[in-house]
């Protein structure tokens, strides 16, 4: 029988289990919480009692056919896809497992090159060939936008045997691209659309946001359902629509990628929060919607401070923009925005999303109130009036093309070293260096290290920018490939 939306099969499903006080002799070995006291005196016995294992009655995420498969099918019906795979392991699991389910070994890609690092490492499992576009950059805010449709059209004409395109919707700013247009373009040249949707779980529920992978027509998208679809940290869920991809495809490579003991307690939030966007995501997201600008305009009103929004839809890399992305700039009251960051949560007790040298950044989502909107607000009042001091000085973004010289995969299986920064001139990278600003990786496994590329890195240190991605958290030295 077809479930309505309202109906939760699996934590229906699960709460029945626990009602019957089954004797457990099969894992976890806490057998209720029983052997875990200290954990379950303060979690409760409830959670422990549903941290169950896969059994008939509770299906199995490897192959569902009972409640898990219920679930999953109200999911794809809720985002519009034919098929949605539940993930335990993050929208991490799901970009790895697009990239694999649209690529053999030895077939390019293309992508923007402010993929998060899951897409790269998505490329060494799946041993794909990266074609990169550069997203474009807002030089007076000092941070990447999306991807242009020139850029894109130029780059499917470069690389017209490309299997597939990855496109981030929206970026972590809250960018987005001409998905539908991409998606046309693609599908014209044979090309699979994935959409890294980390953080657009919730563009399907109001008409102010940008379109959804699923709502423009792309092949697949991930959701960390868990970042604003209200679910528990590390749930996640991969949507498909069939045609160019397979789905019992897309599910052997899950089955690769994915534990074979996944949590219920995971999965059962996902089927509750399904269930709530279904019945109030539309209400909810109102409500969101109200208290984002109303958190920009008082903001923009606060000297020193301001938050960008709408007003940059239809610049290059900036088709559509989510407004619930509130990104500070504070640069102009002479403190970074990770210095605002800590400062929020030391002082203010207020934990923000993000920071990076000129912005700090809030997510307005499901659980937040007027009220901590305006202790937000508050705070920052609070924090101009005690630290204004001289502008910080906002330097031009510089962009490096660098040579790709082996692929990601090759890089990663390659003898490597570790060498001094400054002698890496000529050397093909093994690792992976992001900055924040822009949120581009200046290098990535395969591609070779130029002086101009050591020369911006220690621009980079030098301005505090935030450098991730390397095995040296200082960057003074990095991973080459050689004996
Ligand atoms: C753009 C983007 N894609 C993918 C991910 C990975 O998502 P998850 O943390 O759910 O594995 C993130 C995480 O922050 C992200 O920002």
């Amino acid at each position: 029988m077809i479930k309505s939306q309202e109906e939760t099969p699996l934590f229906s499903a699960m709460k029945e289990y626990n009602s019957k006080n089954i004797i457990p002799f099969d894992v976890p070995g806490h057998k209720q919480g029983k052997g875990l006291k200290e954990f379950t005196d303060y979690f409760g016995q409830t959670i422990m009692q549903i941290d169950v294992n896969s059994s008939k009655p509770m299906d199995n995420l490897s192959n569902p056919i009972g409640v898990i498969k219920e679930a999953e099918n109200l999911m794809a019906e809720l985002f519009w896809a034919d098929s949605a795979f539940f993930l335990v392991n993050g929208t991490t699991a799901g970009i790895q497992a697009m990239i694999m389910s649209a690529c053999n070994p030895g077939d390019k890609i293309i992508l923007p090159r402010n993929v998060h690092k899951s897409a790269i490492n998505g490329l060494i499992l799946a041993d794909a060939i990266p074609a990169y576009i550069e997203p474009e950059i807002h030089d007076k805010l000092g941070i990447s936008l999306n991807i242009s449709i020139e850029k894109m059209e130029q780059a499917i004409i470069r690389n017209p045997d490309a299997k597939a395109i990855l496109i981030t919707n929206p970026t972590y700013y809250g960018f987005s691209a001409d998905l539908k247009k991409i998606v046309q373009l693609a599908h014209q040249n044979n090309m699979a659309v994935l959409v890294d949707e980390a953080h657009g779980t919730h563009f399907n529920f109001s008409r102010d946001f940008p379109s959804s992978g699923m709502n423009a027509g792309a092949d697949m998208s991930t959701i960390s359902f868990h970042k604003t679809g209200g679910s528990l940290t590390q749930s996640s869920a991969l949507l498909l629509i069939e045609g160019i991809i397979d789905k019992n495809h897309v599910k052997a490579v899950l089955n690769i990628t994915q534990t074979t003991s996944s949590s219920y307690l995971l999965m059962s939030s996902l089927d509750v929060a399904r269930k709530n966007l279904a019945l109030n995501g539309q209400e909810e997201f109102k409500r969101i919607l109200k208290l984002s600008r109303y958190a920009r305009d008082e903001i923009n009103k606060i000297d020193g401070l301001s938050s960008f929004g709408k007003e940059l839809i239809g610049i290059d890399g900036a088709c559509g923009f989510d407004e619930t992305k509130l990104a500070i700039k504070v640069n102009e009251i002479g403190l970074t925005g990770l210095e605002v960051y800590d400062i929020l949560r030391d002082q203010y007790n207020i934990q923000m999303e993000f920071g990076d040298s000129y912005h700090t950044l809030a997510v307005i989502s499901l659980g937040d109130t007027q009220e901590n909107i305006d202790k937000l607000i508050l705070a920052l009042k609070d924090i101009v009036k005690r630290y204004k001091k001289e502008p910080i000085i906002l330097d031009k973004v510089t962009l490096h093309n660098p040579e790709v010289i082996v692929t990601p995969r090759n890089a990663f299986y390659s003898h490597r070293k570790l060498k001094k920064l400054e002698d890496c001139e000529g050397d093909i990278s093994a690792e992976f260096i992001m900055a924040y600003p822009p949120g581009i990786p200046i290098i990535t496994p395969g591609e070779r290290i130029s002086k101009d590329i050591i020369e911006y890195i220690i621009f980079l240190k030098e301005q505090k920018s935030m450098l991730t991605g390397s095995e040296d958290p200082y960057v003074n030295n990095i991973n080459v490939l050689g004996f």
